[in-house]
């Protein structure tokens, strides 16, 4: 009778708990659902191959007989159950970019499922650099990214948000090499070459993720360090300085860190994003090393995702803005407690105007453009744009100023303790604010915010002191004929010249260009984002002098919200559409499959 009960209680809850379907997995959780996995693997450098065990234990409905799980691009070699039972599984029919559903036979008393498999060269989640790739040069490398449904393709697993597993993980790379993981990690190299790891708390599986190579840690507070090579890894950690401040800022906004240490990799320059927000591991591009601090908002960013994303999870994909616009609004806050409003109000506008950009871009009336997203029969990642982040923020940002700040922080700390470990749909989002604020707030315009394409009406546009400064001196120098060494831009910090840049006219003269280039020498910049700007306008102006220097920085940084826009606009201008296509054909195997996967369309070799 007890066990009859027990049953009956656990059906349901597996039940309730997974009564969304995920249209990007292949795993059917209400039938059979995996809740650990014990990974034991090792990392063949030379021959770029992952090969080892995954090992799962389950619970299942009553009446189930399969356990499905995602696969793509991996050889699975033969699947175990209970650790010594031979089972037969079977691999549907590919499918464009979810890749193969892997079914197992299971039986009433199966306990656990072990799937013996390596990873093949087409693995996309893998990106293995020879040591040239590197900073050192001197050893390989090789890092993962899982977001968005690309954990399938360097393990077998049931790859959705939705589903929530603990892990741990035993790898074995060369002696000369250190692992790292999303997880407790070691600090330092051992003899054996063999490494353990534990994720107690149970994470979904795009977040997941390994960086192995002849890496360095630096602490910098009791819970936060930085890990890199030995060439970077000094600098890094000058850069990364405030990040325990950041730690307390964000505390003190939405409650207590769970994930006990919070540290920071920074990888070659080939990793295809600003940063990865990995638990107690985030993944970084090496461009936020300015030197000067100036770019680690992005920090704030990755760190913030540790409340809204790893903790409260977007249920599905189509859900994402619940990941990335909260934390959009979570950074923001992050950055006005330790730099200040006006540094906050700077990221605001700047991000108005990407927000803008990419309405234009897609089209107002496009589907694309609202925050509940409808990504069936699409890659999820070709349908994550900045609407998202930034119609996400402003959202929040709407709700903040209808409610006031005090009571809609308050809603906040609410919802990540609500909320805790589990995923969530936008709709449960909506239940949970009109709870808590019925009749506080008009219903008509909530809608308009998530289910209608465009700008929405109750949007407050950002303003920025400094950015009014930066404009006033642009004026000057475009209508007043001011000379460029007479601007007063001493202090400008690195947003302020990334706002004066953005805002040149389209019709600026190329004698004007000259004269800027001259001034600020803005085609030497080593800041990444000022780089990105000026190469953007210099293309468009078809300013030539910056032509070396921008394929130059295409051949040493692979982040794709960089190169895919540079990309586009060389292509498109037809003095440089051939010097891009050839550029990028010479280039391309340096890039990581995302970058790639992206930039193959601008030049239709899709
Ligand atoms: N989680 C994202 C990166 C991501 C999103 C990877 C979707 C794969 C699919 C990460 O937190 C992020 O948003 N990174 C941004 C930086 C941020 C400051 C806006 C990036 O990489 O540019
Ligand atoms: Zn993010």
């Amino acid at each position: 009778m007890r066990s009859i009960i027990l049953t009956i209680t656990l059906v349901i809850i597996a039940f309730n708990s997974f009564s969304i379907n995920d249209l990007h997995s292949f795993a059917r959780p209400k039938e059979a659902v995996i809740t650990h996995l014990s990974l034991s693997i090792a990392v063949d450098m030379d021959k770029q191959i992952i090969s080892g065990v995954a090992k799962y234990n389950i619970e299942k409905s009553a009446n189930a007989t399969q356990i499905w799980f995602d696969t793509k691009q991996l050889n699975i070699e033969k699947v175990l159950l209970n650790e010594n039972e031979k089972t037969n599984f079977q691999l549907s029919p590919e499918r464009p970019f979810l890749g193969r559903g892997l079914s197992v036979n299971i039986t009433p008393v199966t306990k656990t499922v072990s799937i013996y498999y390596s990873t093949t060269k087409e693995s996309a989640a893998l990106q293995w650099l020879t040591p040239e790739q590197t900073e050192g040069k001197t050893a390989p490398f090789l890092f993962t990214q899982g977001q968005a449904i690309l954990t399938r393709t360097w393990i077998p697993i049931q790859d959705s948000p939705g589903i929530r597993i603990s892990w741990d993980a035993k790898v074995k790379v060369p002696p000369t090499l250190l692992p790292v993981m999303s997880a407790q990690n070691p600090k330092q190299k051992n003899e054996t070459g063999e490494y353990s790891f534990r994720m107690v708390e149970p994470v979904p599986a795009y977040l997941i993720a390994l960086a192995v190579g002849d890496l360095h840690f630096i602490t910098l507070s009791e819970r936060t360090g930085v890990y890199a090579e030995s060439d970077m890894v000094g600098k890094a950690s000058d850069e990364l300085m405030e990040m325990e401040q950041m730690l307390i800022s964000a505390e003190k906004l939405y409650g207590t860190y769970q994930w006990g240490r919070y540290d920071v990799i920074v990888l070659p320059p080939s990793f295809p994003f600003g940063g990865m927000e990995n638990p107690r591991l985030t993944f970084a591009t090496p461009t936020i090393i300015a030197g000067d601090r100036s770019l680690i908002s992005l920090v704030a960013h990755e760190l913030a995702h540790s409340w809204s994303g790893n903790l409260v999870t977007n249920a599905t994909w189509d859900d994402f803005w619940l990941n990335e616009g909260f934390t959009v609004y979570f950074e923001r806050r992050i950055m006005e407690s330790i730099s200040g409003k006006e540094y906050a109000d700077m990221l605001a506008v700047l991000g108005y105007q990407d927000l803008l950009e990419t309405i234009a871009d897609l089209g107002d009336t496009s589907s694309a453009t609202k925050l509940k997203l409808n990504l069936k029969d699409k890659d999820p990642d070709d349908g994550m744009s900045d609407i998202a982040y930034e119609k996400g923020y402003f959202f929040l940002q709407y709700l903040e100023s209808k409610l006031g700040r005090t009571f809609f922080d308050l809603f906040l700390n609410e919802y990540f303790k609500t909320y805790a470990f589990k995923t969530i749909t936008t709709e449960e989002f909506l239940g949970f604010l009109n709870k808590k604020f019925a009749g506080k707030l008009d219903p008509s315009q909530i809608d308009e915010w998530i289910y209608k394409p465009g700008l929405p009406t109750t949007l407050n546009k950002p303003v920025s002191v400094r950015f009014d400064l930066v404009d006033q001196e642009l004026k000057r120098f475009v209508e007043q004929y001011t000379k460029a060494d007479k601007l007063t831009t001493k202090n400008w910090s690195t947003h302020e010249w990334i706002r004066f840049i953005r805002k040149l006219p389209a019709n600026l003269p190329a004698g004007k260009m000259n004269e800027l280039d001259n001034t600020f020498s803005f085609t030497q910049s080593r800041n990444a984002e000022i780089q990105f700007a000026w190469f953007m306008q210099a293309i468009q102006h078809d300013y030539a002098k910056a032509d070396n220097a921008i394929i130059s920085f295409l051949s040493s940084v692979g982040r794709r919200k960089f190169v895919l826009p540079l990309y586009k606009a060389l292509f498109a201008n037809s003095r440089t559409a051939q010097l891009a296509k050839d550029t990028y054909i010479k280039l391309k195997p340096g890039y990581h499959s995302v970058t790639q996967q992206s930039v193959d369309e601008v030049f239709s070799m899709k």
